[in-house]
C-alpha cells in the first residue's frame, strides 16, 4: 500500500494506534508469545494472577523486579518517535496500548491510554493506594502507609480492566475512522475485540506486524515487517 503524507492523513478524521507487545520487542523489551516469549518461560499462573499473588507474594514481585530490570533502560525506537511525530501534524491521534513498559510516554506521545496498567506505578494490595515507583527494582515492596505488600498496578490473567479506561477506549475506537494495530498477536480480550469495534464503525483498518496473526484476515491491509522500519518508511513526509 501507499505510505501517508501529512495531506493523506488529514483525509482522517480519528486515528488511532494500538499497540502491543511487538512495539517494544526492537527495544529489547520481551514479547509474551511467540520466539522467546515471556509466557514460554514462566507459567502466568504462578506469576500473573492475583491467586498467585496471594500465596506467594515474594515470588510475584521477584518476577516484577527481574521484568523491571530489563525494561528499565530499554529507550523508544524509530517506530516511537514517528508516532510523536504524527501526533504533532494531526489534531487527533490516540494511542491505545497494550504495553505497561511506559516506552510511548518516554518517547514524548502525550495521548497515551495504558490498557494494562504500568509496571513503573504499584498498588497497595490492602489500601489500594497507587503510587509510581520508577527504578530497575522496587522502591519498596511494601506500602508506605499501611505496610501491606505492594502489587504492580498492571492487568494480571483475571484481572478486571478498570471501567473508566474501558469507557474511554470504547468511545475513542467507536470514533475513529483509521486504526493501525501494531505488534500485537489479538489473542487477548478485551483488547483484542478493538479490530471489530473499529471496523463495524467504518474505519480503515490496518495491522503491521512481522507475522500473520488470527486476526489478519478482518484488516483492510497488512504490513509484514518490524515496527521500527514500517512506521518512518509508511509516514515518510511526515516529520
Ligand atoms: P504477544 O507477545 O502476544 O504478541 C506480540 C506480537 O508482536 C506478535 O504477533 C509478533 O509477531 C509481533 N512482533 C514481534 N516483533 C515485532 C516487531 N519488531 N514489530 C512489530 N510486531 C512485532 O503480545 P501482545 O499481543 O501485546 O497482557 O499480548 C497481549 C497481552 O497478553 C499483553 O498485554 C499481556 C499478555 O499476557 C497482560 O499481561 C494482561
Amino acid at each position: 500500500m501507499h505510505g501517508f503524507s501529512e495531506n493523506t492523513l488529514k483525509e482522517y478524521k480519528n486515528i488511532v494506534f494500538f499497540t502491543g507487545a511487538g512495539m517494544s520487542a526492537e527495544s529489547g523489551v520481551p514479547t509474551y508469545r511467540g520466539m522467546g516469549g515471556i509466557w514460554h518461560q514462566y507459567n502466568w499462573e504462578e506469576y500473573a494472577c492475583q491467586q498467585a499473588f496471594d500465596s506467594t507474594p515474594e515470588k510475584v514481585l521477584e518476577f516484577h523486579d527481574l521484568r523491571r530490570q530489563k525494561i528499565f533502560g530499554c529507550k523508544p525506537h524509530a517506530g516511537h518517535y514517528t508516532l510523536v511525530e504524527i501526533e504533532k501534524q494531526h489534531s487527533s491521534v490516540s494511542i491505545i496500548t497494550q504495553n505497561i513498559d511506559g516506552l510511548h510516554q518516554l518517547s514524548g506521545s502525550s495521548n497515551v491510554t495504558e490498557l494494562h496498567g504500568s509496571i513503573w506505578r504499584v498498588c497497595c494490595d490492602f489500601c489500594q493506594d497507587i503510587s509510581l515507583d520508577y527504578g530497575a527494582i522496587y522502591a519498596s515492596k511494601v506500602c508506605y502507609k499501611c505496610n501491606r505488600w505492594v502489587r504492580p498496578d498492571i492487568v494480571w490473567f483475571g484481572d478486571r480492566l478498570s471501567t473508566e479506561v474501558l469507557r474511554k477506549v470504547d468511545n475513542i475506537v467507536k470514533k475513529c475512522d483509521l486504526f493501525f494495530s501494531i505488534g500485537t498477536s489479538g489473542v487477548v480480550y478485551p483488547a483484542a475485540g478493538y479490530l471489530y469495534l473499529a471496523r463495524s464503525n467504518g474505519a480503515k483498518c490496518i495491522e503491521i506486524n512481522p507475522e500473520p496473526t488470527d486476526s489478519s484476515p478482518l484488516f483492510h491491509h497488512c504490513i509484514r515487517g518490524d515496527a521500527s522500519v514500517i512506521l518512518p518508511g509508511l509516514f515518510q513526509s511526515v516529520d
